[in-house]
């Protein structure tokens, strides 16, 4: 795991392939740091995968900052990316500094992630310069997909594919220290990842880029009802869970559990006279 955003940097320099996952509480946190991932994101995808909203639209600036303190909390010693939600940094370069400094401040964030390349490069730079790492977002940016009409590869036109290579430049020219690039054609992926200099993370955008990101929910199977094609599943988490869950209920219901093993010491059976003189059974 990374413990700086220079470490991250230096990563792609070194030709060091970078890995982050999402995290949203304390015990994922935990376990994403035990695993040595590289760098942990609370993306406000937690607005789907925690809090049951259809996107990330309705998330807010307290959700974002409970979270991060949540997984700030698990993974004390890696880079932990704070996510801006839709409406913190829209209406002015102001808001983005205020609310990029509360995930700091009080979810205890090590740098924010915005979505957006040349719209939103002064505010990247007012957040760079305010002592704060910035993580960009281009491509398929999620808290834009009512103007995509769903979340829609992006970039497969010449000019579509040139407006994303401007943002990912815009990202880098106003400071940021790493960018995500997701749902594109790979290729493009890749030539924008030759282009930069900082490391380009994909999700959805091929294995040429510096790393990859998945949500967490995604890659362990925990969402059931809905894979996207680029999200492979590394383990069979939500099955696991429900396998259990149905374990515990059967013993529950079957009254094998708790066994003797799992009960603490029985009282001595002069203690239990004297209840059941002070408390004859009706
Ligand atoms: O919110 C999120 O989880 C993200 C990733 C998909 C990159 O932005």
């Amino acid at each position: 795991m990374a413990k700086t955003v220079a470490e991250i940097r230096n990563m792609k320099d070194e030709g060091r392939k970078i890995s982050m996952v999402t995290s949203y509480d304390f015990s994922m946190a935990v376990l994403a740091e035990r695993a040595g991932i590289d760098f942990i994101l609370v993306g406000d995808s937690l607005g789907m995968t925690m809090l049951g909203y259809e996107n990330t639209l309705p998330v807010t600036m307290d959700d974002m900052v409970h979270h991060t303190a949540c997984v700030t909390r698990g993974a004390r010693n890696t880079v932990v990316v704070g996510d801006m939600p839709f409406g913190s940094y829209h209406a002015s370069v102001e808001d983005a500094v205020r609310n990029a400094l509360r995930l700091v401040k009080e979810g205890g964030a090590t740098a924010i992630k915005l979505e957006g390349g040349v719209r939103v490069a002064p505010h990247i730079k007012a957040i760079v310069e305010s002592s704060i790492p910035v993580q960009g977002h281009v491509g398929m940016t999620p808290q834009s997909s009512n103007m995509y009409g769903g979340f829609k590869v992006q970039g497969k036109t010449a000019d579509s594919a040139k407006l994303i290579v401007e943002d990912a430049l815009a990202v880098q020219d106003a400071g940021a220290f790493s960018v995500v690039i997701e749902c594109v054609p790979p290729n493009l992926a890749a030539y924008i990842t030759k282009l930069l200099d900082i490391p380009t993370i994909g999700i959805g955008a091929g294995a040429e880029c510096d790393g990859q990101v998945l949500v967490a929910q995604d890659m362990l199977a925990m969402n059931m009802d809905f894979r996207p094609r680029f999200a492979r599943h590394f383990g069979q988490i939500g099955q696991g869970m429900i396998d259990a869950y149905q374990a515990y209920d059967n013993e529950v219901k079957a009254g094998t559990f708790p066994a003797e093993a799992e009960n603490y010491k029985a009282l001595d059976d002069s203690i239990m006279a004297q209840i059941e003189q002070a408390y004859p059974l009706r």
